[in-house]
């Protein structure tokens, strides 16, 4: 893993890497070990050219927690706002020795450019691309997903919302279908639902929320992402909520121990209400919690890939 861009064409192999490798780094996750010096000596700079609470930190008690030195460049302070390009402002951290960049845009395939450009020493993480691509947010979310369920072979998943807009959806159905989930459903106003989503992630797809939950063992909601939305698109939040939104009596149809998911941040009373969030069966927090792992997961395994070529190019600089 040089980069980690996208689950797209990613093996089921590679992701269970990561999962399992995940596995191994929660005693330092949840500081029972305090350190791992994996990334000692290198660099890792977070780059958010868009708002993040967990994701952001997350990748930045990951970074320590495997000795890396972080930087946070604060985007609103920076050369950005005096007008410096994307690829000066990689090629100037480059000049102070940064390993790796984790990067959040607002536009899609901004990784994807940078990882073309990038000095082919460093790494770029995507930490979220416009509606592209979350891909380390779907593999925490396969992480708490295998944690609760076990096998990934007999379950139904239910991802519920606006599916059109969300970068969390679609990296979420491309993990769900490459470990092997037989049943992805998602669940939204015709509106909020891209045209052709079951064939491309062949998935199924559903308008009414109790019927495409119905025996579900895993039901996860997404924020309505307003901020990437045509204002003609907006449903009023009353009516999103009236037809669309979880509540206990809702979650009924689906299986008894049924686990309800969320990536953050929640719009309480839109797409769910406090009693689903903070109720037994929500696992929300727990998710943030094993960001923590997996990505301190991918960040040493590009880390490795890092060290590996250089080995082999004979450098001494690992
Ligand atoms: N889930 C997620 O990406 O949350 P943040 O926007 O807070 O990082």
């Amino acid at each position: 893993l040089k980069h980690f861009l996208t689950i797209e064409g990613l093996s089921r192999e590679l992701l269970i890497e990561i999962l399992e490798k995940a596995e191994g780094f929660v005693s330092v996750a949840q500081q029972a070990v305090k350190k791992v010096p994996l990334c000692r000596g290198k660099v890792i700079a977070n780059l958010f050219f868009e708002n993040s609470t967990r994701t952001r930190t997350t990748f930045e008690l990951a970074a320590k927690r495997l000795s890396a030195d972080v930087l946070n460049l604060n985007i609103s302070t920076s050369a950005t706002a005096k007008g410096e390009t994307l690829l000066d402002t990689l090629r100037n951290l480059e000049a102070m020795h940064v390993d790796m960049f984790v990067v959040r845009h607002a536009s899609s395939g901004t990784t994807h450019f940078m990882a073309r450009h990038a000095h082919p020493h460093s790494s770029i993480v995507n930490a979220g691309d416009g509606g592209h691509s979350h891909p380390t947010q779907a593999m925490l979310d396969m992480f708490t997903i295998r944690r609760h369920k076990g096998d990934f072979s007999r379950l139904s998943v239910a991802i519920v919302g606006d599916i059109m807009h969300s970068r969390v959806a679609r990296s979420q159905m491309l993990a769900l279908k490459t470990l092997g989930v037989p049943d992805v459903r998602v669940i939204a106003p015709r509106t909020l639902l891209p045209t052709h989503v079951e064939e491309a992630f062949g998935v199924s797809a559903h308008h009414d929320l109790r019927e495409g939950i119905r025996d579900a063992d895993v039901v996860i909601m997404l924020r309505i992402q307003r901020e990437r939305m045509n204002s003609a698109l907006l449903p009023s939040e009353h009516e999103y909520f009236h037809l669309f939104g979880l509540t206990e009596k809702r979650l009924a149809t689906a299986k008894p121990d049924v686990t309800v998911m969320h990536p953050g941040p929640i719009n309480r009373g839109v797409e769910m209400d406090s009693q689903v969030a903070d109720g037994e069966r929500s696992v929300i927090l727990e998710q943030v919690s094993n960001g923590i792992a997996v990505r301190m997961a991918v960040m040493s395994m590009c880390i490795g890939t890092q060290n590996s070529r250089a080995q082999a190019a004979g450098e001494d600089h690992v």
